[in-house]
């Protein structure tokens, strides 16, 4: 049972996106706490340890600050699994759960085996009572399962062992992520243990007021978090179905947002069209949410969060495709520039960036293309287009400088809004390309008054007069 009056000690399994970022939040907000993360990635860990800050591995506006207070003094990064998890009164699981590719569910179901794997070594290395945290994206109903593996080893020997289970699913945006942990819209905490979810309130309660605290029962937590991303998703694909219906109609997508949003029952928020959602969580969590519905005998359900997909893929399909009728059909001997590779702006992501589809339908074509983004990888990007270019013999290459990149290119694709492309200059681009040339901003981020005062043709996602 649980002997201790408040949380001294945490250790979070998984350095990664959301491990990394909220707990060094954690450890801001708390310096009474020693947080240690640790993760079986070695090379994570010690880029997480770099001095050069700007070599962390996440990038995410604000993240060095936070790291440069607290890393050290009681924020730790290891790869000590074992001797973390028995040192800690708090454990949170922050591993991946990505599409599983295997077996029964393959392309739907999410693979928790990481989830697994963590909470075997919690219920072998565990000391005393431990709280064990989802902070995870999971299937409903996997707090059973973790409930199951650690009560097998409370018995185990003379440690007294005991466990509590909570769901605390994890909210933050990438790009926005220290201001979204800094400032949470809610903390949804989960579970069945009112001693362990006062213990887990208690640390937000240091930065984040009562009311925004939410606790449920584990099974509406846990499916919280797929119903969260399932509506936001859906936002998107539906205002990218308008955005098709703008440019066959002469409506403009702007006006139609502000019109739509103005309604306070509708909300201003996340009506941006695009070239469709990407990042590690929106297509998976939906995945999973269908395969979830099936699996509970609820074919319809399923059907219906499927078309969400379906929109977001075809956006993606028929960006590529304006982009073949504006080049005359044809895009063999044409160079294409990319600009923006990662999922969004302001991070360094490319997990399921719809850049990654539009390129292979581009290289499909037989067109060269050069990619240019301020914080992707060029390694980054090679994992996401090597294995097919290898298929289909392609060209791709990056440029660290879009102007380079622009250079005797026949069309310019924005994809990622980053703020360097707002302030692009485009009387000097008009110099650098071959003629007739295009842009296709996809982000809507150019103004078109002013680039309608070049000899560029433009096309804007979602503008009636394309
Ligand atoms: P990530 O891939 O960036 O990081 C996961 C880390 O876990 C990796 O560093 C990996 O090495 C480590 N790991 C895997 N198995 C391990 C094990 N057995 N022991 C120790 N470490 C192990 O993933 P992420 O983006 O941080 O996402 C983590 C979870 O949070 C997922 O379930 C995701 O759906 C959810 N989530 C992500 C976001 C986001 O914006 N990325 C937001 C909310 C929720
Ligand atoms: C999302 C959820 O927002 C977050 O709450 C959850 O914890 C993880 O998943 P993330 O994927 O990091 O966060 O970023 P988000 O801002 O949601 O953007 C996802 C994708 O949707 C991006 O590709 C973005 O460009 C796109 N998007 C977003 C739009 O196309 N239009 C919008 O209006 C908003």
């Amino acid at each position: 049972m649980i002997n201790f009056k408040s949380i001294k000690s945490i250790c979070c399994i998984g350095a990664g996106y959301v491990g990394g970022p909220t707990m060094a939040v954690i450890a801001d907000k708390c310096p009474n706490i020693i947080v240690h993360v640790v993760d079986i990635n070695q090379e994570r860990i010690d880029s997480w340890n770099n001095l050069d800050l700007s070599k962390l591995p996440v990038f995410e506006p604000g993240l060095a600050d936070v790291i440069s207070r607290v890393r050290n003094k009681n924020l730790f990064f290891s790869t000590k699994v074992a001797e973390f998890i028995s040192k800690s009164e708090l454990v949170f699981i922050s591993v991946n759960t990505p599409t599983k590719k295997y077996g029964i569910g393959a392309g739907k179901a999410s693979d928790i085996s990481s989830l697994e794997e963590c909470t075997r070594q919690v219920a072998k290395n565990a000391s005393g009572h431990t709280i064990v945290v989802e902070k995870s994206t999971i299937p409903v109903k996997t707090a059973a399962a973790v409930k199951a593996i650690l009560e097998t080893s409370q018995n185990d020997n003379d440690l007294n062992k005991t466990f509590s289970v909570l769901s605390n699913p994890e909210f933050l945006a990438e790009g926005t992520a220290i201001k979204d942990l800094e400032n949470p819209d809610r903390i949804l905490i989960g579970g069945d243990d009112d001693d362990a979810i006062n213990l887990l309130k208690d640390i937000y309660l240091n930065w984040v007021d009562k009311n925004k605290i939410i606790t449920t029962n584990l099974w509406s937590s846990e499916l919280s978090k797929l119903a969260s991303n399932a509506f936001l998703a859906q936002r998107i694909s539906s205002i990218n179905s308008f955005s098709a219906l703008c440019e066959e109609t002469g409506a403009n997508i702007d006006e139609l947002k502000r019109a739509v949003g103005s309604d306070k029952r509708i909300g201003e928020y996340f009506l941006n069209a695009g070239p469709g959602f990407g990042g590690s969580c929106f297509q998976k969590d939906i995945l999973n949410l269908t395969y979830l519905s099936e699996h509970f005998g609820l074919p319809e359900v399923a059907e219906y969060w499927e078309q969400v997909i379906n929109i977001n893929n075809w956006q993606q399909y028929r960006i590529y495709k304006t982009v073949l009728n504006k080049l005359f059909g044809t895009l063999s001997n044409k160079k294409i520039s990319i600009f923006g590779f990662a999922f969004k702006a302001d991070t360094n992501d490319t997990r399921e960036s719809p850049a990654i589809k539009i390129c292979k339908y581009l290289l499909d074509e037989s067109a060269s293309i050069v990619i240019h983004d301020p914080r992707v990888n060029e390694s980054n990007i090679d994992i996401d287009l090597n294995e097919y270019i290898k298929l289909k013999y392609s060209k791709w290459e990056v440029s660290s400088d879009y102007e380079l990149a622009a250079k005797d290119s026949d069309g310019i694709i924005i994809l990622t809004e980053w703020d360097i492309y707002k302030k692009i200059d485009w009387f000097k681009i008009e110099g650098l390309m071959r003629k007739p040339a295009w842009v296709f901003d996809t982000r809507k981020i150019i103004d078109p008054y002013v680039i309608k005062q070049t000899s560029l043709n433009f096309w804007q996602i979602g503008y009636g007069i394309n």
